[in-house]
């Protein structure tokens, strides 16, 4: 079966939306979820967070940062080509509930599976506080998008060409400081923001989800290739996950093991741009 892609836009410098046509996955898809999608026959598995989907239209739309060989080639597809597979939703679903105050933290790409989780929490009653970052401005996805559905919108650029001139941990640490009480915080971009935001709230003992994005090869637990140290128990980020709380990951295994393949990731996308 074959998945096409209906509807391609470049949002910033090398991120890029797609819109697949794939009616099961979104009327299953729920924020959180991911899909593992593969551009041909020998094309290598890539796993990306749902960003959002239409039941009623039938796709699902993924956003993606051209980074390597394959995230390069799907840059170069456009709307009517089609994907060999797209598998999902796979994971776990986030848990949103009714709970009060939640922050929502997106990092450059990390805004993108950020955005369908305020929406979600917003519509149940929460009230969001959303804080989005990036290097700069011509950088920073969904800003409108997140706002729309955001009671508050904060917004950090490592440069200072917009907003708060810093990163997006400052401004956790100021709400925390703040006199709002807030219930849960959900982090969501590189690892090395995910380990920043974790030592950040640690002192204030309130609730840190992350999103964890290990190299995956299957997306059902099988293959082990998305281990994962939490609380001194390895678990597999592809069922057992993506989210887990915050105090529990072990980061620095985490990307190590992110760097493991990072020779052969570069003499693959050498070969490619031959
Ligand atoms: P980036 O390097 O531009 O950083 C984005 C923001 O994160 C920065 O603007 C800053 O506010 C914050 N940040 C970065 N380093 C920090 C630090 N040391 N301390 C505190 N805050 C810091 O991000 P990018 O290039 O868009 O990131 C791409 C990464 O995000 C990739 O590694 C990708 O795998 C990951 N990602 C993860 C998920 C997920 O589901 N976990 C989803 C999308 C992208
Ligand atoms: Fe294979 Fe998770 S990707 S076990």
């Amino acid at each position: 079966m074959a998945y096409k892609i209906v509807e391609k836009r470049q949002l910033v410098p090398d991120v890029h939306l797609m819109n697949i046509e794939a009616p099961d996955v979104a009327a299953a898809a729920k924020p959180g979820q991911f899909i593992i999608l593969r551009i041909d026959e020998e094309g290598e598995r890539i796993p990306l967070t749902i960003a959002d989907y239409d039941v009623d239209e039938g796709f699902v739309t993924i956003i993606f940062q051209e980074m390597g060989k394959t995230t390069k080639q799907l840059a170069k597809m456009a709307a009517g080509d089609e994907l060999q597979d797209f598998v999902g939703p796979l994971g776990k679903a986030s848990e949103i509930e009714k709970i009060g105050t939640v922050v929502l933290v997106g990092g450059g790409v990390g805004i993108a599976p950020v955005y369908p989780q305020a929406r979600a929490y917003r519509e149940i009653g929460n009230k969001v506080i959303s804080i989005i970052g990036a290097r700069n401005e011509s950088l920073l996805i969904l800003e409108d998008e997140m706002n729309a559905v955001s009671d508050e919108l904060l917004v950090a650029t490592d440069d200072g060409s917009k907003g708060h001139h810093g990163f997006v941990t400052d401004l956790v640490k100021e709400l925390l400081d703040g006199d709002e009480k807030i219930d849960r915080i959900v982090a969501i971009g590189p690892p090395i923001m995910m380990r920043a935001v974790a030592g950040v709230t640690d002192p204030y003992d309130v609730e840190t989800i992350v999103s964890l994005n290990p190299i995956m090869v299957d997306g059902t637990g099988m293959c082990g290739g998305c281990r994962v140290n939490i609380g001194g128990e390895t678990k597999f980020a592809c069922v057992d996950g993506p989210e887990f709380n915050a105090k529990d990951v072990d980061f620095n295994l985490l990307m190590s093991r992110l760097s493991l393949y990072r020779k052969e990731e570069m003499e693959s996308l050498e070969t490619y741009k031959k």
